[in-house]
């Protein structure tokens, strides 16, 4: 049976992405988006921040468990709060070793470590050791830093060191996010590791999830901005559609509503600038695959009121009950 993971996405999926989200069904795990752990052991503050959850037994509202990523170049440190934050009701700990960011890199963190083997080992084995046995570690890498060749090395390390998952990102950091990602390179990973390895990079549909599956051989799989843009896709994969279901599960006024509600959870954020940037940044991804949201971010994309663009959404729906 298949697992879907929702990934972590700094600034894209935070907490009320994840509540709606996993309310659709069909997600299994939620990672959240990475703590950068650098010198000090941080307050409780700064991981209820990222997770929220943290303060509703580590679950979204529907039940997903959500672990918490952490991200840093060094083994105590990173251990330290790998400890707090499994104190505080952490269902699990996931370490970042996949992060591109030129800032992240120069600062000894994220897919910069995958040039050394040995440094992954330590850190995860420094986490795993910190945290409570019935807690799972588990790490997210990328094939490597600039090329390949490391790739099999990396993931035995990390399995060595005691990670209960690993989940791949099947391109290096040097490609970024160009498509294609490899998914034929897991192949081998997912062989030599006695745990399970999660395929990720570029899912959009269901189709694209048989064909990662039969190419990799994971049948576990994590997906990014596949789920923003598909909101039904988790559900798509683990419960596969009846001919009667719309070509993306959902239906465009049933996304409508979905933005509605994404709305009314964000309100309580104090930032009218932020509220209609993640707004946006939805319809606009949403346009991947309803052509519908493509013309509605046409429409509201030099809106910056909040109120403004939900004004546009429901004269959307307004429009399709007349038309019906
Ligand atoms: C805007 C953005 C933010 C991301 N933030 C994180 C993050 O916080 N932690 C992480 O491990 N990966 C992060 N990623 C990488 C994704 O988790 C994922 O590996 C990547 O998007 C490929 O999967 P996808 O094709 O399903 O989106 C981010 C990607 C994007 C595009």
């Amino acid at each position: 049976m298949a697992t879907v993971t929702l990934a972590p996405m700094e600034g894209v999926i935070d907490v009320h992405m994840r509540d709606i989200l996993t309310r659709i069904g069909g997600i299994d795990l939620c990672v959240s988006e990475f703590v950068r752990v650098s010198q000090h052991l941080y307050p409780a503050s700064v991981f209820y921040n990222y997770c929220p959850e943290l303060k509703t037994g580590g679950k979204t509202a529907a039940g997903v468990p959500v672990h918490v990523q952490i991200m840093g170049g060094e083994a105590p440190v990173m251990a330290e709060n790998a400890e707090f934050v499994a104190s505080l009701g952490a269902p699990g700990i996931d370490i970042n070793f996949g992060c591109p960011a030129k800032t992240v890199n120069r600062h000894d963190a994220g897919a910069t470590l995958l040039q050394w083997p040995e440094r992954l080992h330590d850190i995860a084995a420094a986490v795993r050791r910190a945290v409570p046995d019935h807690i799972p570690v588990s790490a997210k890498m990328r094939l490597g830093f600039s090329e390949k060749s490391l790739a099999l090395e990396n993931a035995l390390a990390i399995a060595e060191a005691g990670a209960a998952k690993l989940t791949v990102h099947a391109r290096t950091k040097l490609e970024g996010y160009k498509p294609p990602a490899h998914w034929e390179c897991l192949r081998p990973i997912a062989e030599a590791l006695s745990i399970p390895v999660v395929a990720n990079g570029e899912i959009w549909t269901r189709q694209d999830y048989l064909k990662c599956r039969e190419i990799s051989g994971c049948t576990d799989v994590m997906i990014g901005r596949g789920m923003i843009a598909r909101p039904g896709l988790a559900r798509e994969i683990t419960a596969p559609p009846s001919g009667a279901q719309t070509r993306a599960g959902f239906a465009w006024l049933e996304i409508l509503d979905l933005i509605i509600d994404y709305h009314r959870l964000i309100a309580g954020v104090p930032h009218p600038v932020w509220q209609a940037g993640r707004l946006k940044q939805w319809i606009k991804l949403l346009g991947r695959t309803y052509g519908e949201s493509a013309d509605l971010f046409l429409r509201i994309r030099r809106l910056e009121e909040p109120v403004d663009i939900l004004s546009e959404v429901n004269s959307e729906r307004e429009r399709i009950y007349a038309d019906a």
